[in-house]
């Protein structure tokens, strides 16, 4: 029951992690720590009591991937890695091409090789660029991407798709909506690099100090507040929801599958909202000021995720007060 987890120290990864060792697996990391730290490790063994396998290199260095393979038996693999960032993405698109594809591939290739199949990929809602339709379902059409991350996304899923049927492999792509939140124990969660561009973290920044105050990218959008409308997904339900997704995928008993799932709460808030729940949830007040629009943002993007909870038996349990206390707990372990 070994899993490969890339990217397993990163913020989604790390939180999947402790959850696969919760449920039995046993884990082996590999995370070239451009986006995360090494602390996060033992921090993961300090929750679960277990320390999983971890080898810190760059998903291009085929040789060393395939050594990784050699050694451990392999049963499926969770890919975190990529680099995430928008607005980047823009700057740097082969950079963003090189590392989101190749290194997929590259681990792609250690399955047809191997003959190992179980493989979740983590999409996003950015797939379905502004929806027509809300709440937004599996069979929404995919809009031509914004940026080039999209459409690294995109073009992921349908590397997986032609491989899951070219070579008979069972394959989940999951479309995470917008996760936010740390740890209930406060020692993992997301460590933005510079200044952060997601919403909760710079919100949460606000609350420490680190930043003056929040700038809300226009509030004349058409919704009932003026601001824009996001599914914020608690990280640890997120995490829940990829077990659930091996599981099935382990005892799925055809030899080829193709899932899709939504990750989402379901219900959709406005930037104010998240900025209310926040203040309520720890007392802090988070100065704003109402900006101008951020260019590619959409009005509203809310998940329809009941194909998750009627196949995998999954729903999200965590309100967004909730999920903002956690991510606060973070935020006064990291300062
Ligand atoms: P993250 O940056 O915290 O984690 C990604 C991890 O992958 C990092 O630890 C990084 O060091 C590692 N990595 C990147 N390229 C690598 C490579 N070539 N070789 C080895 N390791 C590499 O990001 P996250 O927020 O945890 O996101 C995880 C995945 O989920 C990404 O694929 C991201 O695109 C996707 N996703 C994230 C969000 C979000 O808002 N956070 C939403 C939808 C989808
Ligand atoms: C949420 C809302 C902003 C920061 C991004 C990626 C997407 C996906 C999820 C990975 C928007 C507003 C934000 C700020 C603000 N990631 N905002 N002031 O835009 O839904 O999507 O993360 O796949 O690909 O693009 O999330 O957190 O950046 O913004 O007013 O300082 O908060 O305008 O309405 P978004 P976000």
């Amino acid at each position: 029951m070994q899993i490969l987890v890339t990217g397993g120290l990163g913020y989604i990864g790390s939180h999947t992690v402790v959850e696969l060792l919760n449920n039995g697996f046993e884990v082996v990391i590999v995370d070239d720590l451009s986006n995360s730290e090494k602390f996060i490790l033992n921090n993961i063994e300090e929750i679960t009591g277990k320390k999983p396998a971890f080898y810190p290199f760059d998903l291009k260095r085929k040789e060393l991937l395939s050594q990784v393979f050699e050694a451990h038996n392999i049963l499926g693999c969770v890919n975190f890695a990529a680099f995430k960032a928008v607005g980047e993405s823009q700057e740097k698109p082969l950079e963003y091409y090189e590392n989101n594809l190749f290194s997929l591939i590259n681990v792609l290739q250690e399955f047809k090789a191997r003959n190992i199949s179980n493989f979740i990929f983590s999409s996003s809602c950015t797939v379905y660029g502004q929806a027509d339709k809300m709440p937004i379902d599996e069979n929404a059409p995919l809009k031509t991407p914004e940026s080039v991350y999209a459409k690294t996304k995109q073009m992921s899923e349908e590397i997986l798709k032609d491989f899951a049927l070219a070579n008979r492999k069972k394959i989940s792509l999951l479309r995470y909506f917008n996760p936010i939140g740390a740890h209930p124990s406060g020692k993992i969660g997301e460590l933005p690099i510079g200044v952060p561009n997601n919403l909760v973290p710079y919100v949460t920044q606000t609350a420490a100090g680190i930043r003056e105050k929040l700038k809300i990218w226009g509030n004349d959008y058409p919704t009932p507040d003026g601001t824009p409308i996001r599914d914020y997904i608690y990280v640890v339900d997120l995490a829940k929801a990829h077990v659930a997704a091996l599981k099935k995928l382990i005892s799925e008993k055809s030899e080829t599958a193709i899932d899709i799932y939504n990750l989402g709460t379901g219900k959709g808030s406005s930037v104010l909202e998240v900025v209310r729940a926040f203040e309520t949830a720890t007392g802090v007040k988070i100065p704003y000021e109402i900006c101008d629009r951020r260019a590619g943002d959409i009005t509203m993007a809310y998940a329809n995720a009941d194909k998750a909870e009627k196949e995998l038996g999954w729903k999200s349990e965590t309100t967004l007060e909730e999920a903002l206390k956690t991510t606060w707990k973070w935020q006064k372990y990291i300062k």
